[in-house]
């Protein structure tokens, strides 16, 4: 079984490129089917839940080829409208692609996206939204079908959902008349996507406040687009050099998108300079405790970033407290950080984190994509060597984890 070593116990330094953002990618790789023709994709990390988008576009008919970060997709003929299981399974936001294959083909089939590591995942919010703008929506064993052109009204989300946000983007634009969202997500991935849309010929304004506004039934034709930076891996390495000691500089980040994560460490003793499109985290001592953490939907703080953050406060003088509000089952990193000599006190949504002077090398295994990497961060601030299995969770959203924290100086090796 593949693992990671790692030797920890020594600060980080020196600068990395944050690769593109997987949650900005896919959802851009399901709305390529809306112009039928070609789209190019720039800045693609290489992650597996990418390959999954490809095998899924492929699967409905496109032409697909990537070269180096740049994906093209010729959706000229989409032959087929569903989605089948083990697609599904392998990727849970594979419900994205509901709205793009409804837009383009007015009906799509596609069995229910199953629950994953962090609880179950609902998508009451999505249907609700189709129903309501005219798609019959059926469930039948498992499998939803779904048929009809969406009519644009105006929706109001009852929680700020990015992926119920998205699914009603791409259906509303293959749609007629003009859909209001209110209570929209405001994440940085919503208005890359609607940057892509843009690039096709959409009519699209508000991408980024709680209000998107869609005039649907527009002429698509092809577009080009690149990717923003992925700023949970950039949290990522933000949160291991808070741990290590040491100074990054992350190249390709808006400061503002890491705005909770910058502070929170600013609050635990680092130094933090941002400009442009770089941030610089500065740890000379260890962190010391900040109030209370809380995850909320952008621009709060990412449930996203909790389990490397945390990984960050198991080597830091006092309790830090975090509150996770927006998935049920997000600290399964806790018992496997224990491991490493940390200690966590886990009721229900509440995590308390009893910060240590030292951590102990061990042998942790990643149940999820973020708890990994909290797992890798807290390998990194903890002294000799640990080693890290359980990669395929990794692999979904880290595209080069080894090189870049080799870049900054840290000894892991896959
Ligand atoms: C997106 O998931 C991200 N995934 C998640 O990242 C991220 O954690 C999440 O947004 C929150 O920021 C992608 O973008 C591919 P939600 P999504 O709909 O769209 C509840 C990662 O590792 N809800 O905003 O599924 C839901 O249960 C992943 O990169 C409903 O109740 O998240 C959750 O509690 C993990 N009904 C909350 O809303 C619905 O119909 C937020 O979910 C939809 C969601």
């Amino acid at each position: 079984m593949e693992r990671l070593c790692v030797r920890g116990g020594r600060p980080l330094l020196g600068s990395v490129q944050i690769q593109g953002a997987k949650n900005s990618v896919l959802p851009i790789l399901a709305a390529t089917l809306l112009n039928a023709g070609v789209s190019v994709i720039h800045n693609c990390p290489a992650l597996s839940d990418v390959d999954a988008a490809i095998a899924i576009l492929r699967h409905l008919g496109c032409a697909v080829t990537r070269t180096g970060t740049t994906i093209t997709v010729d959706a000229a003929t989409v032959s087929r409208t569903d989605i089948p299981d083990p697609l599904m399974r392998e990727m849970r936001s594979s419900v994205i692609f509901l709205g793009a294959i409804l837009a383009r083909c007015g009906e799509a089939k596609l069995s229910y996206p199953g629950g994953c590591e962090l609880g179950p995942r609902p998508i009451d919010l999505h249907l609700d939204a189709l129903r309501a703008m005219g798609v019959e929506v059926e469930e039948r064993g498992g499998t939803l079908h779904c048929r009809g052109i969406v009519t644009g009204r105006v929706h109001s989300l009852s929680i700020p959902s990015v992926g119920a946000t998205e699914n009603i983007m791409l259906a509303a634009c293959g749609g007629k008349g003009t859909t209001v969202i209110c209570n929209a997500a405001r994440e940085p991935e919503i208005v890359d996507l609607q940057q892509f849309l843009r690039s096709l010929g959409a009519e699209i304004t508000g991408a980024g406040s709680s209000t998107v506004v869609i005039r649907g039934g527009k002429p698509l034709h092809d577009g080009e687009h690149t990717v923003i930076s992925d700023r949970i891996v950039g949290a990522t390495y933000l949160s291991a050099c808070a741990a290590c000691g040491g100074e990054v500089e992350l190249l390709g980040v808006d400061p503002r998108w890491l705005l909770p994560i910058t502070e929170t460490f600013r609050k635990g003793g680092c130094q933090v300079t941002g400009e442009g499109n770089r941030v610089t985290l500065r740890c000379t001592e260890p962190l010391r405790s900040v109030p209370p953490i809380r995850t909320a939907p952008y621009p709060g703080f990412p449930t996203d970033a909790q389990p490397m953050v945390m990984a960050a406060f198991c080597k830091s003088r006092g309790v830090t407290l975090f509150v996770e509000t927006i998935f049920e089952n997000r600290y399964r990193q806790a018992a496997e950080l224990a491991r490493l000599g940390a200690e966590i006190r886990v009721e229900g949504r509440v995590a308390i984190v009893e910060g240590k002077k030292l951590l102990h090398g061990a042998a942790v295994e990643a149940a999820d994509l973020r708890g990994g990497a909290a797992l890798v961060v807290g390998a990194l601030a903890a002294e000799g060597e640990s080693v890290v299995t359980g990669l395929r969770h990794i692999d979904r959203g880290y595209a080069s984890l080894v090189e870049d924290l080799g870049q900054l100086g840290a000894s892991i090796n896959r």
